[in-house]
């Protein structure tokens, strides 16, 4: 398979090329992601590349049980109640004191446990961190972040840690609490309480002590400003990261099949990871880690953060946000990718009873069928119908070009450049030109590439020709941004994609045929991109 094979058709060769030519096509296509084979586990180590030098060991090789694999069913993990998941901090002193004793009996299970704490926590490392290979692809390692997989794969892991959990409790109704950090208004945007006693199984002592409450949560890392700056620009990451991508691949990300590797990809096909993961999600993985640590430990690189009870919690968040796009937003009901190759993409996970199951992307679009549910939040609407003011008026264009910004188009057209501080540039744009009601006038920046040696982040504007790092977030000109996780040593080639359709209104000049983008990085790291385009899609 792949483009080696197709290069060497011969016409000569009648009947061999059709077949090739038969295989490319297939392969073009790609498969769904298949469950890796547990047994050929690699052991890896994360080295730190700032002072001081750390290495962690990442043996995080799953057990094998010895029964069968289950094949999910609804029906086999039917449970007879609903459990709710509800906000951390309207928790009660009892439902604190069970989730403390659930926590507290996971920890106690002997490491080769499948239910234990150190099992659970080493699930995420694994398929995060590269332990395993795609079915069907020996060279290529299995990862769960950066695309389409990212909100279903964290969805059936959750499912199975609540209910080991509620096992462990003896309790069917126990639920995982949600860490409402995109709340702005009723207390939900800083630590929750009950994460905080030293003396408790929720405890985890790697998170940045300088975000201790009452220090509100930054959804894009490194904003400053007073509370109320803090918090419309918390609000405007909601809306531009949630409400105004309603399309799943701008928020769920996009295709990952057989063959996809993050580590060696062109533009044509790098991953994309979608909305939410890139911007709010990782932003609070980035806040939460310990900037003592040298790898952000525990919540900021992949290895450790799920080795924080706060890491469900966070993640409950995520989940119940996905239900919210899907649902809960102004002009109806959002749909999730229908693609063959999402639809079917499979996953192993351990259940209560330590069997080994296998479950695949479908039967996970529906939480209700899944036996949970989130309560409705009212602070979501500050966020969901926040309006982010414009700043500018009139097109920047002109003052641009006066300031040497440089024109940029497409890939290839302009090889690589890279970005240093940043970059702004002028990029072509559609305008008014006619486009299908459900497209979505978008941003995309082609083969971003980045080692991830240490956090990063890349903050993109528009008609902002002076943005930098330090400038605020809360306006129309914010688009998004992009930030990546620590992973030393690691390199990856991506697709990043932003609407900025809404953007463009609110300033008022959707028409123009050429705008100004800003791109200002946060890091240290050198990143490169290799075009920049504006479509709609
Ligand atoms: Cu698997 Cu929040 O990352």
């Amino acid at each position: 398979m792949g483009s080696n094979s197709c290069r060497s058709l011969r016409p000569i060769y009648f009947l061999i090329a059709v077949a090739m030519v038969f295989m490319c096509i297939e392969s073009a296509k790609g498969s769904p992601i298949g469950v890796p084979n547990l047994s050929q586990c690699q052991l890896t180590t994360d080295t730190s590349v700032v002072p001081p030098l750390t290495t962690i060991h990442l043996n995080c090789c799953l057990p094998i049980p010895s029964g069968p694999v289950v094949d999910y069913s609804f029906d086999k993990y039917k449970v007879n109640t609903t459990r709710v998941r509800i906000a951390a901090q309207t928790a009660s002193d009892d439902y604190i004191a069970k989730y403390r004793e659930a926590y507290t009996l996971m920890r106690s299970l002997p490491q080769d446990d499948p239910r234990s704490f150190s099992t659970q926590a080493n699930i995420h490392c694994a398929f995060c961190n590269g332990a395993y290979k795609q079915e069907g692809n020996d060279s290529v390692i299995l990862q769960v972040h950066f695309s389409w997989l990212f909100l279903a794969w964290h969805r059936w892991y959750l499912y199975f840690h609540e209910r080991i959990l509620a096992s462990l409790l003896g309790d069917p109704t126990f639920a995982l609490v949600f860490w409402n950090w995109d709340d702005q208004r009723d207390g939900g945007n800083v630590i929750p309480a009950m994460f905080l006693p030293s003396n408790s199984s929720l405890y985890d002592a790697n998170r940045n002590q300088a975000n201790l409450p009452p220090t509100l949560v930054k959804l894009v890392p490194g904003i400053t400003g007073n509370d109320s700056e803090i918090i419309n620009q918390n609000l405007n990451a909601m809306y531009q990261g949630i409400v105004t991508n309603d399309n799943a691949e701008l928020f769920m990300g996009g295709a990952y099949v057989t063959g996809t590797d993050l580590a060696n990809s062109t533009v044509l096909n790098a991953p994309l990871g979608g909305s939410i993961e890139n911007g709010v999600h990782n932003a609070m993985h980035f806040w939460t880690g310990d900037p003592d640590q040298p790898l952000l430990q525990d919540m900021g690189t992949f290895t450790t953060a799920a080795r924080d009870p706060i890491f469900y919690a966070h993640h409950s968040n995520v989940d119940r946000l996905w239900d919210k796009w899907r649902y809960g937003l102004p002009g109806g009901p959002r749909a999730d990718h229908s693609d063959p190759d999402f639809l079917n993409a499979e996953f192993y996970f351990y259940d209560e009873n330590a069997n080994l199951v296998k479950v695949n992307v479908a039967d996970a679009l529906d939480s209700s069928k899944l036996g949970y549910s989130y309560p409705n939040v009212a602070a979501d609407d500050l966020w969901v119908n926040y309006s982010p003011p414009a700043i500018t008026s009139g097109s920047a264009v002109e003052a641009a070009v006066s300031s040497g910004a440089p024109l940029v188009g497409a890939a290839p057209e302009n090889g690589t450049i890279a970005l240093g501080s940043g970059l702004t540039a002028i990029v072509d744009a559609p305008g008014n030109q006619s486009h299908a009601d459900n497209q979505r006038e978008v941003l995309v920046i082609q083969g971003l590439q980045v080692t991830r040696d240490t956090f990063v982040s890349v903050l993109v504007f528009v008609n902002l020709p002076n943005a930098n790092s330090s400038t605020s977030t809360s306006s129309a000109e914010y688009v998004g941004t992009y930030n990546i996780i620590v992973d030393p040593g690691k390199t990856i080639t991506t697709n990043v994609k932003f609407e900025i359709g809404d953007n463009l209104q609110r300033i008022g000049i959707q028409n123009d045929q050429q705008v100004v983008i800003s791109l200002a990085v946060k890091g240290t790291q050198p990143i490169t991109i290799q075009g920049l385009l504006i479509e709609y899609e």
